[in-house]
């Protein structure tokens, strides 16, 4: 098939773009980033096209120019702090730019998205691990434009405009040689954010010592972005044979705690990470564990690296010099 990936240069979408490519689809990524600096190991299979998702004229002229079969939609703002601070760019990028991609899509009559979701949909969590059925009420501005474009896509559903898989992510992590490292401007997240401190300091702040998980530090489920990428080649192939619209949870069902991934990078590393206690963060939840069980059983899916170990090591290796 022929599929456009928006946000094709970002840090999840190196990894979809890629699996697609090596999958055998011919892939275009649209993106804002100008196409300097690193390239991913697959770049010469996949064509670039630089380009805004708010877009709508652009969005049009790529998926007729080149044919496109369906879309696999990532491109969006994704830091949940900032969005309460700074909310109307993320209602503009994630779903004016979301709006722009759909109406280009059926003038150029291509008819299937997945799309790139969050566990941010949930919000406050009555239930762990959490299933796709739980209440979707979520608490920041990112989490309300993710809710809003799962609810275009049910309506577009409804009348057989569009189908489309969405994706709820759990917290991608780890690495994929050569095609892609996680890396964000600015960085806010946990691995990142640790190798940093290894590196060179200053320590990690851990945000929250006195959760109610054990060790007192917040916990997540953590998927390693090569899995994460697989995900959307078996929702492609499901929507491609003709398969219902549904949201699925990307999560692998097992918990880990903030200092259970620094332990664990410290294995890897083989050196301390010096890390410093701080508050909590606002708008972080306790615990964000989904389950993982539907994905496997409507796609097939099932990830390769479960393991926190073989998630922190692949990081690591890929921040090697
Ligand atoms: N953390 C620290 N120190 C840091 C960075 C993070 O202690 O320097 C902690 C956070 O407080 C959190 C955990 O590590 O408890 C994971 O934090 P990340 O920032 O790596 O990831 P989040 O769980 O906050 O966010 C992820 C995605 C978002 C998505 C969200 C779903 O990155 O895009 O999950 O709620 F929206």
């Amino acid at each position: 098939m022929n599929v456009l990936v928006t946000g094709g240069r970002g840090y999840i979408g190196r990894a979809v773009a890629h699996g697609l490519a090596e999958a055998g689809h011919t892939v275009v990524s649209f993106d804002m980033a100008p196409l300097v600096g690193e390239k991913p190991r697959a770049a010469s299979s996949i064509r670039q096209v630089v380009g805004d998702v708010r877009d709508e004229p652009a969005l049009t002229r790529t998926l007729q120019d080149h044919a496109v079969d369906a879309v696999v939609h990532l491109a969006g703002k994704i830091v949940v702090s900032e969005s309460v601070a700074e909310p109307l760019p993320y209602w503009d990028h994630n779903v004016g730019g979301g709006i722009a991609l759909l109406k280009a899509m059926l003038a150029a009559n291509v008819r299937q998205m997945v799309f790139s979701s969050s566990a941010a949909v949930y919000g406050a969590v009555a239930a762990e691990p959490i299933p796709e059925h739980h209440r979707r009420d979520p608490l920041s501005p990112y989490g309300r434009t993710k809710l809003t474009m799962e609810w275009m896509l049910e309506d577009l559903d409804r009348v057989g405009a569009v189908h489309y898989v969405a994706l709820r992510y759990f917290n991608a992590a780890g690495a994929v040689p050569g095609v892609t490292v996680e890396r964000h401007q600015p960085e806010t997240h946990l691995i990142p954010n640790a190798l940093a401190a290894a590196a060179s300091g200053p320590p990690l702040k851990i945000f929250g010592s006195d959760y109610d998980t054990g060790d007192g530090t917040a916990m997540r489920d953590y998927v390693h972005v090569g899995d994460l990428a697989d995900a959307h080649r078996l929702a492609l192939d499901h929507l491609a044979q003709g398969g219902a619209s549904m949201a699925l949870n990307v999560a692998t069902g097992l918990g880990y705690t903030v200092a259970e991934v620094v332990a664990s990078l410290e294995r890897a590393l083989g050196q301390p990470v010096p890390t410093v206690a701080a508050d909590r963060r606002p708008g972080d939840p306790p615990l964000l564990i989904g389950r993982g069980t539907a994905i496997r059983e409507q796609l097939g899916w099932v990830p390769a690296h479960p393991d926190l170990d073989d998630i922190t090591a692949s990081a690591v290796a890929a921040n090697r010099p």
